[in-house]
């Protein structure tokens, strides 16, 4: 498979009183199109701070993110908007869904960030309701569904514009570890379904081994893991 993402020599320092934290250092990382990388590490250890810098979110100190070969340059809005909106899916511990729209309308928020909402994106989005098991539950609001079923409503929001790669931290790390299985086979298929890459920082080993490559991310570097348990 060609290659969709790649950093190179990433850096990260944080000001914190009295000198620098350093987070990232010399961090290199690379992930083919429609690959699973996990990602593992202590608390702490840089993983949120990655996935931001891969998305978008947050800037390097040092080095830089290519997307297709092209770096990502953050002070080019429009191209970053772009890139954010369309390239890239993010799913995160807690689902952020918007309390006042129901599970449908928080599906459709991506693609209303790029333009007009059409019928065929509702198909697509009602499709993903069903696919998560959630067909009935369209017109809910996040606040009468369940902790799992706002984290499949977030899930299925992150594949919505059709990205390329979706990063996910620590997806399902504040539920059930049963409910947190299931969900895991979902984002899975779902990423299968859409030939998505997938970055997933967790800590459920049985997750973690659903995934390509393991990675872990030790003193600022991504590290291959050894003797994944699955
Ligand atoms: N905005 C910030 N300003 C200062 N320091 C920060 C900032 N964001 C993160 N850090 C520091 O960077 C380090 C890495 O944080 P990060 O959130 O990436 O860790 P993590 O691996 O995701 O941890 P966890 O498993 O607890 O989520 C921590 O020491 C944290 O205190
Ligand atoms: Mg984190």
């Amino acid at each position: 498979m060609p290659l969709l993402l790649e950093a190179r020599n990433l850096e990260k320092n944080f000001p914190r009183a009295g000198g620098l934290v350093e987070v990232l250092r010399d961090c290199q990382f690379t992930i083919d199109e429609r690959e699973a990388v996990s990602v593992t590490g202590p608390s702490g250890s840089g993983k949120s701070t990655l996935l931001n810098i891969l998305g978008g979110l947050d800037s390097p100190t040092g080095g830089q993110v290519l997307y297709q070969g092209q770096p990502l340059d953050l002070d080019d809005h429009g191209s970053m908007a772009r890139w954010r909106s369309a390239g890239v899916g993010f799913i995160f511990q807690f689902h952020y869904l918007l309390p006042d729209f129901t599970a449908l309308e928080n599906l459709l928020i991506p693609v209303r960030g790029r333009g007009q909402v059409n019928s065929k994106d509702r198909e697509r989005a009602l499709n993903f309701l069903e696919m998560t098991g959630l067909a009935d539950r369209a017109g809910h609001l996040p606040g009468e569904l369940s902790g799992g079923e706002q984290q499949r409503v977030a899930v299925a929001r992150a594949f919505m514009n059709r990205p390329r790669i979706v990063l996910a931290d620590e997806p399902f790390g504040n539920l059930d570890r049963e409910i947190g299985t299931r969900l895991g086979d979902m984002l899975f298929a779902l990423r299968e379904q859409e030939g998505t890459a997938l970055v997933i920082v967790t800590h459920d080993a049985r997750l973690a081994g659903r995934a390509d490559r393991n990675l872990q991310l030790e003193n600022g570097r991504l590290v291959p893991m050894e003797n994944m348990s699955s």
